[in-house]
């Protein structure tokens, strides 16, 4: 179904006053002591119980609100849509950098009308920067319009980029980008995929590449950086999961041929 704009920015208001909401409650909850809830798939896979009530506390607001909206969020079960329109979310995403104390973790809350998102936000919970956007209405942070860099030549970009849970995938990632590293300015793994893409979109770098995401990690961050200029770009990669390339549309075609070049792709 299609959504008009009128509907897109009030779905973007109820997003991010709920993931304001929600950053608070996990802030509060961290001042009060986190515990590692469990592992789940390896390791490096963890989740805690603020993970949990986050969660919880989105699904709430949002269905409260638009009563009848899908809902699907990492942390839960999924509900199906009665109103066309359905909740992607991740109510940490940097569970790891949360762990530590490391201040690099955000909200992320984006809403899909049928198979396509049409509003996002990205909520930085620590910093408070608060990216947003909707579909053909641009990309903002605090309010203010955000763009991709200029494109420049492939030696001069900076990477962000991150490493699969799974041990096998994750070694071969590193290979990868070990022989990225000689073709690049340099790298960045920063441990949250939803800012990631939301630094591609403000210009904080040229281009980001991961392996194994999933569909609530990327939702409202790919949104932001598509209506700030990036090409955001799925496909398969060495560990045979999905692979998301983005960069800015200009300089897309051969950074998007060297990932692949360096056998970071499937
Ligand atoms: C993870 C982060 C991380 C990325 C992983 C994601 P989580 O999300 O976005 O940067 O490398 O692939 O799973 O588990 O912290 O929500
Ligand atoms: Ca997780
Ligand atoms: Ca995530
Ligand atoms: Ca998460």
């Amino acid at each position: 179904g299609t959504t008009s704009d009128v509907d897109r920015d009030q779905l973007l208001a109820l997003a991010e006053r709920v993931a304001r909401e929600a950053a608070a409650e996990v802030l509060r909850l961290r001042r009060e002591g986190v515990e590692v809830a469990a592992t789940k798939t390896s390791p490096t896979d963890v989740v805690t119980e603020v993970d949990h009530r986050s969660e919880e506390l989105i699904r709430a607001r949002l269905l409260e609100e638009r009563p009848g909206d899908g809902f699907v969020g990492e942390e839960g079960e999924s509900s199906d849509s009665s109103t066309g329109v359905t909740w992607v979310v991740d109510p940490i995403d940097g569970t790891v950098n949360f762990l530590y104390g490391i201040p690099q973790y955000a909200v992320s809350i984006a809403a899909r009308a049928g198979e396509q998102v049409v509003a996002g936000v990205v909520l930085d919970v620590v910093k408070g920067e608060c990216f947003t956007a909707t579909r053909g209405g641009g990309a903002f942070l605090d309010g203010a319009p955000i763009r991709v860099r200029p494109v420049v030549p492939l030696d001069q970009r900076l990477v962000i980029t991150g490493f699969s849970y799974e041990r096998s995938t994750r070694v071969a990632q590193a290979q990868a980008v070990a022989r990225l590293l000689g073709e690049v300015r340099d790298v960045r793994r920063l441990g949250s995929a939803a800012l990631d893409l939301c630094y591609v979109g403000a210009g904080r770098t040229d281009a980001y590449v991961e392996e194994g995401l999933h569909e609530w990690d990327l939702a409202a961050g790919g949104l932001v950086a598509e209506e700030a200029g990036a090409r955001v770009w799925q496909g398969t990669g060495v560990g045979g999961k999905r692979l998301v390339v983005a960069a800015p549309a200009d300089g897309f075609a051969d950074f998007a041929a060297l990932v692949e070049r360096v056998g970071l792709t499937g």
